[in-house]
């Protein structure tokens, strides 16, 4: 089954869509590898070492920060006694609910955090060499471009401690580029 996430983006949240507009992300929860997967190609420093950016990144330790005293007094808010088991905080602290209030793959534990394909999309079909090397052969089988598609699926005014969301500044904050790819 496809799991189809649908949110409509208010004008709140500055999106250039028009009022109204459904902005609806496909994400088969089936589709995902784990950050483990990912990193077997992506650790080495002359591509970038995307997998070493990321785990000191602060998505990375997203579900631990839910562990934290402040994160049980924003929990108590919600009505949440555990943050780390509630999935009204994990469907943004972790990828394994995909977005939503249920773990939806076992393929990814909730303690690894926000991994790469919160953001790129679920890699199985995408994460072959052949179909990695051509950016239009891996757009077609789900690679998706993290700025416009994905930041805003959690940094919204849904989040307890929202404050605005500058686009530009945020990517450079995680920039993990590999110096191989033609921008
Ligand atoms: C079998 C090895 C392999 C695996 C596994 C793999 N990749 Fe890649 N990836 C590559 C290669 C090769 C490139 C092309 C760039 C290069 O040569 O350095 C690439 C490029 C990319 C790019 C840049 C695409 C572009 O052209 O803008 C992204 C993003 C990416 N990979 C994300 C991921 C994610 C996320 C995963 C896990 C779901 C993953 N990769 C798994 C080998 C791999
Ligand atoms: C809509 C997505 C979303 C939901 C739901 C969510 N968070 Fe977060 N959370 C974020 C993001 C994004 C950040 C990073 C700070 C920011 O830009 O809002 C964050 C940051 C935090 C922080 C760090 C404080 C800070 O100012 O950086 C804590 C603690 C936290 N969240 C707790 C929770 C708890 C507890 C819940 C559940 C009651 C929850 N969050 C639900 C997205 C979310
Ligand atoms: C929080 C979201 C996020 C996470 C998590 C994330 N990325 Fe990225 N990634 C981005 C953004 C944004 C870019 C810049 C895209 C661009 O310039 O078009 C990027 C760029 C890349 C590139 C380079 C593409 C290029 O054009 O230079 C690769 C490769 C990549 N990511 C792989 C990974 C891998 C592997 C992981 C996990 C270990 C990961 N990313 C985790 C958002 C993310
Ligand atoms: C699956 C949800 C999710 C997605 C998608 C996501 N983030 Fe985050 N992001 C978080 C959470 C949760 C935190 C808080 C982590 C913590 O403090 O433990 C965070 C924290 C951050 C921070 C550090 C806090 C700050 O204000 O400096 C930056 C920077 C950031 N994200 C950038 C991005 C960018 C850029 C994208 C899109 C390319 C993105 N994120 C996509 C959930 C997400």
């Amino acid at each position: 089954m496809k799991n189809i996430w649908k949110s409509v983006i208010s004008l709140s949240l500055g999106t250039t869509v028009l009022a109204g507009a459904t902005f609806a992300v496909e994400r088969d929860a089936a589709n995902y590898v784990g950050v483990k997967t990912c990193g077997i190609c992506h650790k080495k420093d002359d591509c970038g070492n995307q997998f070493a950016k990321w785990q000191v990144s602060p998505h990375a330790k997203a579900f631990e920060t839910l562990g934290t005293p402040e994160a049980k007094e924003v929990g108590k808010k919600f009505g949440v006694d555990n943050p780390q088991t509630s999935g009204k905080c994990l469907k943004c602290h972790s990828t394994a609910y995909n977005f939503t209030e249920a773990v939806t793959t076992e393929k990814i534990k909730p303690e690894d955090g926000v991994v790469c394909e919160s953001c790129h999309g679920p890699g199985k079909k995408y994460m072959t060499k052949t179909t990695m090397e051509d950016k239009a052969k891996a757009v077609a089988a789900g690679l998706v471009d993290p700025a416009t598609q994905s930041c805003k699926l959690c940094h919204n005014d849904q989040s307890p401690s929202f404050k605005g969301f500058d686009e530009k500044a945020m990517v450079e904050k995680i920039a993990h580029p590999d110096p191989k790819v033609k921008h």
